[in-house]
């Protein structure tokens, strides 16, 4: 058949792209940060760390010690596990009395979202299920999707994920389940640690696989630390992983700097095997350089410095944005309250579109994002994220106002 371009001769692209490739699309997120990043925009949109608390001195101090001790190591290529000393490193930081982490469960990736990719590489075929939270971490869908996966969505609520709802989901045999433990990025809400027993025991009865996406944990302003679920899970069947069927992704992108792109996955050895095969297809390895700038930077004490320094910074953003919603939000309009992490999420009355709320608030310069695209098939309306790490504490109150008046504004018109 003659089409306008077989007439021209042009090349007709979307005949040529993969089947998978029409499961892809932009992420809305990162295109509202473009918006976002207008001068005069208060942005609660992003996942972005506070770029003056990261430790630029320190770096510049690490690079020095690297290209002193160790230049050509640091710029050549290096093994596709990690380097050596980094994988010794953060196995130490996660064994525990009675639970050895070894060198060999650990591998370094380009961040947690790379984690994340790799695993669905290995463990995913068409059709299989994959229970998530509902609403889940946004970029964890979109690296998912094109192995045309079936996602069932596990109902939460200020506990974390519900257990009860989780036994009839398991008969469905669901191949493993992703979630977000600590301070759920977009929910800002924490599994409770007798859910987390009962999630590790159900998993093993039903055989299925967790994927625990850790990245917040360190960011904890109140109460006590939970217990990993790797961990409990291993503790099962201890000394060591062999036998967890928990798959921990953890990174420094939170706690460190985001641009580094440097995180890692513990696992059971087979699991870490098949992980570097797939590893090796996609980038060879993790930057050396970076590897070496995070080592450096645990071993000089930054990392350890570092995680007070945000815990408070980011608890006070966090008090800031619940006063300022306590104060300008209308009494319609509910929210959670975060032990830490970088979010929090609000509930809009029925009558209100998050979608229409944010094109009112982007022209009084105040972004946000929707929780459409965080829920699976985009079902829920009335919800949207805010981030509290990112902007500066002054600008918190003034952007809350603001979406205040924007709101009290749209519901006084409903
Ligand atoms: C839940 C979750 N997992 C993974 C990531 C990706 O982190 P990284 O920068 O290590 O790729 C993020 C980043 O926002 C996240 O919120």
């Amino acid at each position: 058949m003659l089409t306008l371009h077989s007439i021209i001769g042009a090349m007709n692209w979307n005949d040529k792209f993969a089947q998978r490739t029409r499961h892809m699309k932009r992420s809305a997120i990162r295109e509202l940060l473009k918006l976002a990043a207008r001068p005069d925009m208060i942005s609660f949109a992003g996942g972005l760390p506070a770029p003056e608390l990261f430790p630029i001195e320190a770096v510049k101090q690490a690079i020095k010690t690297i290209l002193r001790r160790n230049p050509q190591e640091a710029f050549q290529y290096s093994a596709t596990e990690g380097i050596a000393d980094l994988r010794t490193l953060i196995a130490s930081r996660f064994s525990r009395p009675g639970l050895e982490v070894r060198r060999e469960n650990v591998v370094i990736v380009s961040g947690a979202q790379q984690g994340l990719d790799l695993l669905g590489r290995v463990l995913l075929d068409a059709g299989d299920k994959v229970a998530v939270e509902n609403p889940t971490y946004l970029a964890l869908l979109s690296a998912w999707r094109p192995w045309q996966v079936r996602f069932l969505p596990v109902p939460s609520d200020d506990q974390g994920l519900r257990i009860d709802a989780l036994e009839p989901l398991f008969e469905q045999r669901p191949k493993l389940l992703y979630l977000i433990p600590n301070f759920q990025n977009p929910q800002g809400t924490t599994l409770v640690a007798a859910r987390r027993t009962a999630l590790t025991g159900l998993a093993r009865k039903h055989g299925v696989v967790l994927i625990e996406d850790d990245p917040y944990e360190e960011l904890r302003f109140c109460g006590d630390p939970l217990p990993r679920l790797f961990e409990l899970d291993a503790r099962r069947t201890a000394p060591d992983l062999l036998d967890s069927h928990t798959i921990y992704v953890g990174t420094f992108s939170k706690v460190l700097m985001p641009g580094l792109r440097v995180g890692w996955i513990i696992a059971p050895e087979p699991v870490i095997e098949k992980i570097v095969q797939a590893k090796q297809a996609v980038d060879l390895h993790t930057s050396t350089l970076s590897q070496w700038i995070v080592h450096e930077l645990v071993l000089d004490g930054t990392l350890e410095q570092q995680i007070p320094r945000l815990r408070c910074a980011y608890r006070a953003r966090r008090d800031a944005m619940l006063a300022a919603l306590a104060e300008y939000f209308p009494s319609e309009v509910s929210w959670t309250t975060p032990e830490g992490g970088m979010f929090l999420m609000v509930r809009l009355p029925p009558v209100l579109r998050a979608t229409d709320v944010l094109e009112r608030a982007l022209r009084q310069n105040v972004a946000f994002v929707p929780g459409d695209d965080f829920h699976l098939d985009g079902e829920d309306r009335n919800s949207f994220r805010l981030n509290f790490s990112n902007p500066p504490p002054e600008l918190i109150g003034k952007g809350v106002e603001r979406l205040g008046h924007v709101l009290k504004a749209m519901l006084r018109a409903a």
